[in-house]
């Protein structure tokens, strides 16, 4: 167990970080909203092997929520968090209060690339706005060498590639696989909104990007077919709604029509209240 410092004032985390930088140590943040689990501690993994000094952010940022959702109601688990951390030999926690991050008459936000239109951009008209103006402001407060991200969020992922790309921000970007538990489904912080019969629905997910990678390397090249193969799983499989299949190109996100290059399944799906995404690399 490490010695773990936490920071909750903006005007301490920038020179912390620039200290550790001064000592000649490479900086990894991994930017998160607490209510950690084995996903998120892989990405702290991914940076304390390749960091000498690693960062975790924990704030539930509420520029990335529309008015209609969870942000109320969105886990916290602070303690067992900051225990975790301690155990993974994390340095740093930062855990701002939103008056700070926002304090009153903030106004400028980001405009977030093209790459954040589709699927999530679609169903959550302002939410890549919100991810994209706290992650760069986590990076101006926060200035690592290296920030870590999950693949969970592969459509934010892209967006924040772009942004870091687009506006030179100097901060190298890695993307993690997704963690699943044993029986497929991906780890989420909103899977502990799911009672044990919704669990059991919400396998379709997994199983439904399993059933469409087997499609493909039982040589099925048409996308209309899987996507429609996938739908009728997901049904079958009891969600209550989809929100999007898509089967898209891995850098722009466009939809695909023939599978001649590896392309990103990418799932959207309601199970009663709570809402779900998915995906996998394919072909
Ligand atoms: O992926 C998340 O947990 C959040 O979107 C992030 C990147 C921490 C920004 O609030």
């Amino acid at each position: 167990v490490s010695t773990l410092q936490q920071i909750t004032a903006c005007n301490e985390i920038y020179s912390a970080i620039t200290q550790a930088r001064a000592e000649g140590k490479t900086v990894g943040l991994v930017p998160t909203m607490g209510a950690l689990h084995e996903g998120h501690l892989s990405l702290v993994r991914a940076s304390t092997e390749s960091c000498d000094f690693t960062a975790v952010t924990i704030f539930v940022n509420p520029t990335q929520f529309a008015p209609s959702e969870d942000l109320q109601q969105y886990p916290s688990t602070l303690q067992q968090d900051i225990t975790a951390l301690a155990e993974h030999q994390v340095d740093l926690v930062f855990t701002p209060n939103k008056h700070d991050i926002y304090p009153a008459g903030f106004s400028t936000y980001i405009d977030p690339p093209e790459v954040a239109l589709p699927l999530e951009g679609k169903q959550r008209p302002t939410h890549f706005r919100g991810v994209a103006t706290v992650v760069l402001k986590l990076f101006h407060l926060l200035p690592a060498d290296i920030a870590f991200f999950g693949q969970k969020d592969y459509q934010q992922s892209l967006v924040i590639q772009q942004m870091v790309r687009d506006l030179d921000v100097p901060i190298e970007i890695r993307v993690c696989p997704i963690v699943r538990e044993a029986d497929g489904l991906a780890l989420s912080s909103r899977n502990v909104y799911l009672s044990s019969s919704e669990r059991q629905q919400a396998l379709s997910l997994s199983a439904s990007l399993e059933q469409a990678s087997q499609l493909v390397t039982a040589g099925e090249r048409n996308a209309d077919i899987i996507r429609e193969k996938i739908r009728q799983m997901l049904l079958t499989g009891g969600v209550d709604e989809i929100e999007y299949i898509s089967l898209a190109d891995p850098e722009t996100l466009g939809e695909v029509e023939q599978l001649s290059t590896p392309v990103m399944a990418l799932i959207a799906a309601r199970i009663g209240k709570t809402r779900l995404i998915d995906n996998r690399r394919i072909g």
